[in-house]
């Protein structure tokens, strides 16, 4: 019996994942490349168990990224430790190609509390992850 093999063509460029703390130490141009890349987890800080809660993720604190079709976001994800919550897929197309900054929006049902990360993904630059963001989740 024959055993299919897949083969990723892009494996050999499997991207590092990069956080702003990597270039916190850089000049101003070298924080600003990582803030235009870094998300960042916006929401509050508890929540209700099992009450809808929204939960948004920023890319860039003040830089704006380009947006252009070899230089774009192409999805952003929210984990909670080690579990996918959600993903957008971002169509850049449909946004313009001058520089910008996105935020999506996702929905929690909490059960327990949450430690909450984001990751986005560059074409030209790879990934970043934010900083966790802890939200307690009381009755
Ligand atoms: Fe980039």
């Amino acid at each position: 019996m024959k055993i299919p093999t897949f083969v990723s063509k892009f494996s050999l460029f499997m991207p590092r994942l990069f956080t702003y703390s990597d270039f916190a130490q850089g000049s101003e141009i070298v924080r600003t490349y990582a803030d235009k890349h870094t998300p960042v987890v916006v929401c509050n800080p508890t929540a209700q168990r099992n009450v809808p809660f929204k939960v948004n993720v920023r890319i860039g604190v003040q830089a704006k990224h380009p947006n252009k079709p070899e230089h774009h976001f192409v999805y952003i994800q929210l984990w909670n430790l080690e579990t996918l919550v959600g993903e957008v897929r971002l169509n850049s197309a449909e946004l313009g190609e001058a520089p910008l900054q996105i935020e999506a929006s996702f929905e929690v049902l909490p059960a327990v509390s949450l430690r909450l990360t984001a990751v986005a993904y560059c074409n030209k630059h790879g990934l970043w992850r934010s900083e966790e963001q802890f939200v307690k989740v009381t009755d």
